[in-house]
């Protein structure tokens, strides 16, 4: 069958195919998407949903941002791969560019986000040993617990949550949890081989958990203290999802490693990085690490492209204003059914009293009204549009969103 052919085949059929044929490792909702503009989206039956998903933050710039598609349908009809066997004429631009906008020295590029969060192990690890004079594979990171950080075995090791972790062991050790937001645990935690403190600005999986005030500072100031890297997961908090072009802003803080994905590929292509000064992505020598499609020159033109936009800080601006409307909007229904509604910028988390049944469900009414959110855990709707969204399309959204819980 060709893709034109494919292009007519009814829901139904696409979703017992999709049920039968692909793994069962997602819970999707039941709605076949067939094309995206902005922050809408289209099904196969024509009809319009506004996407306040956003794919996880991949889609900051909205569906097809025109910029970005310029960019790929250039680099497309020029060079798509080289591996980095050999150099090409976009990875060393968006190396540059990314380098700049975080104000460090040097990217490591991948593609996904747990490729990145590996890689910052990895370099962690290294750094430790070669920089910091640990001992022979005793190096220690402290992690948060509720984190989320990817689904590769080495991460999942350190999860706290039972589904990401179940029937998926032996485990990697060299992690210690401590509670997320708790300054003494993380004090207490660090020793003498503890080589960083891996953290999210904001929890997003876990239900947008926004720290205490001072948390990532005080992180900073310890880290700083007893000399251990501070590698923030920027993977779904940054480039403009929280009001700033990195969460850490909002508390001042600049930590060792940037660790970053997601919307970096334009809603396009995978592309995720590491970026940290020279004295700490120095340590890897040719061979010790890589990846074939990493860096790609698809990719780079369209990070180049994404990195171009988010200089001009429209996007953060967008999103610090719009996010706090759409906040405050949802505070100011004080519906019964909801015990609390967090976020900063346009990344909330509405959490639902649990006798009025699962976010899961609240989704579903969600989606038969024309909108696309995703719960998180049992109790937690998490509401975070493409940054493109207007202010009219949010008032539209929140008068569904309350009609649809307040019906709970
Ligand atoms: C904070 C954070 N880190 C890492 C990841 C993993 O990214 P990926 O799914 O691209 O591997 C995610 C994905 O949701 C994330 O939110």
């Amino acid at each position: 069958m060709s893709t034109e052919q494919a292009a007519g085949t009814r829901a139904e059929e696409l979703l017992e195919l999709a049920e039968r044929y692909a793994a069962h490792n997602y819970h999707p909702l039941p709605v076949v998407i067939a094309e995206g503009d902005g922050a809408w989206v289209t099904d196969v039956e024509g009809e319009r949903y506004l996407d306040m998903l956003a794919a996880y933050s991949a889609l900051n710039f909205g569906h097809r941002h025109p910029r970005l598609v310029d960019a790929a349908h250039r680099q497309l009809d020029r060079l798509t791969l080289t591996s980095r066997a050999f150099h090409n004429d976009m990875f060393p631009l968006f190396c540059r560019d990314l380098a700049e906008l975080a104000g460090k020295d040097m990217v490591l590029t991948m593609n996904t986000g747990a490729e990145a969060v590996e890689t910052a192990i990895k370099t962690a690890r290294r750094w430790g040993y070669d920089v910091k004079g640990v001992e022979p594979n005793r190096a220690k990171i402290v992690v948060a617990d509720g984190n989320f950080h990817g689904r590769t075995v080495t991460i999942v090791s350190f999860s706290t949550d039972p589904t990401a972790q179940e029937g998926f062991g032996p485990f990697t050790p060299g992690f210690e949890v401590v509670p997320y937001g708790d300054v003494d645990a993380l004090r207490t935690a660090i020793d003498g081989d503890t080589v960083a403190f891996l953290v999210e600005p904001i929890q997003g999986e876990a239900g947008v958990i926004v720290p205490p005030e001072g948390y990532l500072r005080a992180a900073r100031e310890i880290c700083t203290e007893r000399g251990v890297l501070m590698m923030v997961d920027e993977i779904q908090s940054g480039l403009g999802r929280t009001g700033t072009t990195f969460a850490v802003e909002h508390e001042g803080v600049v930590p060792d490693v940037y660790i970053l994905g997601k919307a970096l590929g334009g809603g396009i292509m995978p592309l995720s990085a590491v970026v940290a000064d020279r004295a700490i992505l120095g340590v890897f020598k040719p061979g010790e690490h890589g990846s074939t499609f990493g860096g790609n020159p698809l990719a780079s033109a369209i990070g180049i492209e994404v990195i171009d936009m988010l200089r001009e800080g429209t996007y953060q601006r967008a999103s610090a204003e719009l996010g706090a409307w759409l906040l405050q909007a949802l505070r100011d229904a004080s519906l019964p059914q909801v015990t609390e509604v967090r976020g900063r910028g346009l990344w909330i988390g509405v959490d639902l009293d649990p006798a009025v049944g699962t976010a899961r469900e609240i989704c579903e009414r969600l989606m038969a009204r024309g909108i696309l959110a995703k719960d998180t855990h049992e109790s937690t709707v998490r509401l975070a549009p493409p940054l493109c969204v207007s202010r009219e399309d949010l008032g539209w959204a929140v008068e569904r969103i309350v009609d649809v819980i307040g019906s709970a």
